[in-house]
């Protein structure tokens, strides 16, 4: 059952490819425009959306995170993200023309699901991003997107977060079809790009060795901190949150670019700080900042663990590691950059002797508010 992995999160971790492959599968025709027949809300109604809010709790929050940009970026359809149990309690601001896409590896997540109902009752129309077939939360809504990522036994999420930023983009993609417009023509491109990506995490999970003997070696450690910009942001609370989960040491995700205005006054020499560095072809000169911010971390005295595309050399002198990760575009990085810190997770947790697939205090699916 566990595909002879000593654990379900080792194999849920290296289903990985799968998950995002059958999540793409079938939703295009032959011309590769999207389809997404199970979509049963009407092309007019979905036109006529004019924002969107994404409601979700923990690791489906910031697979929310991650799909803003993207949504955003493709349909400029504005984006909210909000904590389901949030959501639920600040009188938020919903009509019929807000899209409020829930998203839910169980579809049971009491938070999530009283978020989706307050939406409806609103008069939203809902969508549930879900990877579990018959489960409360896309019965409750309009209309589903299932992810296909196959069930998640782990308590930790792995597999299912990147088939729900798959998911969240073929959503906006579809939107953005829908719209028309300069971005419409850039969803043929962005899915054929997308098609590569499972081969390409197949790839950098093969080159994992070195981030497990880093954690290896790491188990000691009291705290770890993560900085990401732009995608690379909720991609470093993400990685954070599986540290704390699996390994119980304190971590802390940041934008990169809020560590002047405050987190840099936790950098003391040997701390461990992990960089997600957006690619070089990103936008607004975002690859260049980053690199600043590891030189002036490093020069604090930080351990520096940088996760950088293949072939950016620049992130070199200042990284005490540097873990490489296939190039892709800017917006489908989270797809890749994340999984190195799964890994890391996984085998922290392991080096010291916790239960990888039931960490304490945490249940796979929260049913009550
Ligand atoms: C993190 C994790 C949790 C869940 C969250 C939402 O590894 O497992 O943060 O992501 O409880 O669960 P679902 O997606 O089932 O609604």
């Amino acid at each position: 059952e566990k595909g002879g992995y000593a654990t379900f999160m080792e194999k849920e971790i290296n289903d990985q490819p799968h998950a995002v492959a059958d999540t793409l599968l079938g939703r295009t025709d032959v011309e590769g425009r999207l389809t997404l027949d199970e979509m049963s809300i009407s092309e007019e109604q979905l036109k006529n959306v004019d924002r969107i809010t994404i409601v979700a709790c923990g690791t489906a929050a910031y697979a929310g995170m991650t799909a803003k940009y993207a949504i955003e970026h493709w349909t400029r359809i504005p984006v909210e993200v909000a904590l389901a149990h949030e959501f639920r309690y600040c009188d938020p601001i919903v009509n019929e023309r807000t899209l409020v896409v829930s998203i839910s590896q169980s579809g049971e997540t009491m938070d999530t699901l009283m978020a989706v109902k307050h939406a409806r009752e609103l008069g939203a129309i809902t969508v549930s991003v879900c990877n579990t077939h018959g489960s409360t939360i896309p019965r409750e809504s309009d209309a589903v997107l299932y992810t296909h990522a196959g069930p998640e036994i782990a308590v930790a999420s792995t597999k299912a977060f990147l088939a729900q930023i798959t998911a969240c983009y073929l959503l906006g993609l579809y939107l953005a079809q829908l719209r028309g417009g300069s971005f419409a023509d850039d969803a043929a491109a962005v899915m054929k790009e997308l098609a590569q990506v499972p081969a390409k995490i197949e790839t950098l999970l093969g080159q994992m060795g070195r981030v497990r003997e880093i954690a290896k070696f790491m188990a000691d450690t009291r705290s770890v901190l993560f900085l990401g910009r732009h995608v690379g942001y909720p991609i470093a609370m993400e990685g954070a949150l599986k540290l704390k989960e699996l390994a119980y040491i304190h971590a802390e995700g940041f934008a990169a670019g809020e560590l002047k205005h405050g987190p840099i006054a936790l950098i003391e020499p040997g701390q461990p700080v992990f960089v997600i560095v957006p690619s070089p072809t990103s936008e607004h000169g975002l690859h260049g900042k980053v690199v600043s911010n590891i030189q002036e971390i490093r020069a604090r005295g930080a351990r520096t663990l940088v996760i950088a595309e293949e072939g950016d050399e620049a992130v070199e002198p200042f990284a005490d590691e540097v873990i490489r990760v296939p190039a892709t575009s800017p917006l489908l990085a989270p797809l890749l950059t994340v999984v190195p810190l799964q890994v890391f997770a996984l085998w922290l947790s392991t080096a010291k002797g916790l239960d990888v697939d039931q960490p304490r205090n945490l249940a796979k699916s929260v049913t009550v508010e």
